[in-house]
């Protein structure tokens, strides 16, 4: 709380004059527990939203076009008049306020600044966190503002927003991770209709996130060769997506076989949740991270290892979180024994890979929204 608070008060000092006359909104990241690469098939996720955000202070002015500032990287983005081509503009976070502010229409100028303390490329979805949070920010108010009716529709158009500024063609988890949190719950995505189902996180049981301090290369050009791998493999079998793809349909193609194994490990997992079956959470969780080393091809030794460190520390469950291909791994604790398990795992990794991890334990919270406690 203290944190957030002193991040809104940053934010605003930055943005400075009036405080009155300044809005300020929040968007947390995510960690997934389970389900990935499958969102962009019509699939099943199972995320939880973290205490970790990305804030947005915004003032709407006169001055006809946008200036926008970041606390936490370098430069000013700012145009008077029409938002230019996202992918234009420099520097790159700047591609964001530039898709946001495409589909905004707050009035005829706007300042904002952003703070974020989702970590940035270590999928924990700060891009999505940032674009839900400028979506809310730069949305018109009422009446005219309907276009954001609904969380989905903020997903949705979130989603736009880092299709256009990244190119990445991300499927639509953490934007309704985001949107659609929940305090102490996981949120089953049905990726398909975009329906989300809080489901209930154990009390005794602690999440972490852990870094394996490897940059995601390679993950834009690789998310979208498997992603269009998927499609292939649908088209194929004469389907829409693998969602309707039964276990024995794709037994031979290892892309596909991931996905619609992944699905029904999802399905457990929420399962094994709701009767709070740790042991048979970290089995699925086991599965789920082999299926994406073995099949889908998105891990790395170092992820591997990192794994492999946490459950040989004492972790319930880990694995891989998000795309892949570096990043962090998520990890399931039971709570006593939660902040050992990482330490030892942390120190087992940087011996044996040379890479320090950087390990934080999570709590599962909101979704986005105005923020209206502070002063
Ligand atoms: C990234 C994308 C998501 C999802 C995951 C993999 O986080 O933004 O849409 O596809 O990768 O599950």
């Amino acid at each position: 709380m203290t944190r957030v608070a002193g991040a809104v008060a940053a934010a605003l000092d930055a943005l400075g004059g009036d405080r009155a006359s300044a809005r300020v909104v929040r968007a947390p990241g995510r960690v997934n527990l389970i389900g990935d690469h499958t969102d962009y098939t019509g699939g099943f996720c199972l995320p939880v939203a973290i205490d970790r955000a990305c804030l947005v202070a915004v003032r709407t002015t006169d001055a006809p076009g946008l200036v926008a500032r970041s606390l936490d990287v370098d430069g000013t983005v700012s145009w008077s008049g029409r938002p230019p081509e996202p992918t234009t503009v420099e520097p790159a976070w700047g591609r964001f306020v530039a898709a946001a502010a495409a589909h905004g229409a707050p009035g005829p100028g706007v300042e904002l600044v952003v703070s974020s303390s989702v970590p940035a490329g270590a999928g924990l979805a700060s891009s999505a966190a940032l674009c839900t949070a400028l979506v809310l920010a730069l949305a018109a108010p009422p009446p005219s503002g309907q276009t954001l009716a609904t969380g989905q529709t903020l997903a949705t158009v979130a989603r736009a927003v880092e299709v256009a500024a990244t190119g990445v063609p991300v499927g639509i988890m953490d934007q309704l991770a985001s949107v659609f949190g929940k305090a102490d719950a996981a949120l089953l995505l049905d990726c398909r209709v975009n329906t989300v189902e809080p489901v209930p996180l154990p009390p005794g049981l602690a999440i972490g996130a852990v870094h394996s301090g490897l940059p995601r290369t390679l993950a834009s050009s690789a998310y979208a060769e498997r992603r269009a791998g998927c499609e292939a493999a649908a088209r194929r079998l004469g389907l829409s997506s693998l969602r309707d793809a039964r276990l024995d349909q794709v037994a031979d193609d290892p892309l596909a076989r991931h996905v619609v194994s992944e699905n029904e490990r999802v399905l457990e997992a929420a399962a094994a949740l709701r009767a709070g079956d740790a042991d048979r959470l970290g089995r699925l969780l086991a599965a789920s991270q082999a299926s994406l080393r073995d099949d889908f091809r998105v891990s790395t030794p170092e992820l591997d290892a990192l794994v492999d460190a946490l459950l040989e520390a004492g972790a319930v469950g880990a694995r891989l979180t998000g795309a892949g291909f570096g990043g962090c791994v998520v990890a399931l604790a039971r709570v006593e024994e939660a902040p050992a398990v990482l330490a030892r795992a942390v120190a087992r990794y940087e011996a044996r890979t040379g890479r320090r991890a950087q390990a934080f334990p999570v709590r599962a919270t909101s979704g986005a929204g105005p923020v209206t406690d502070y002063s």
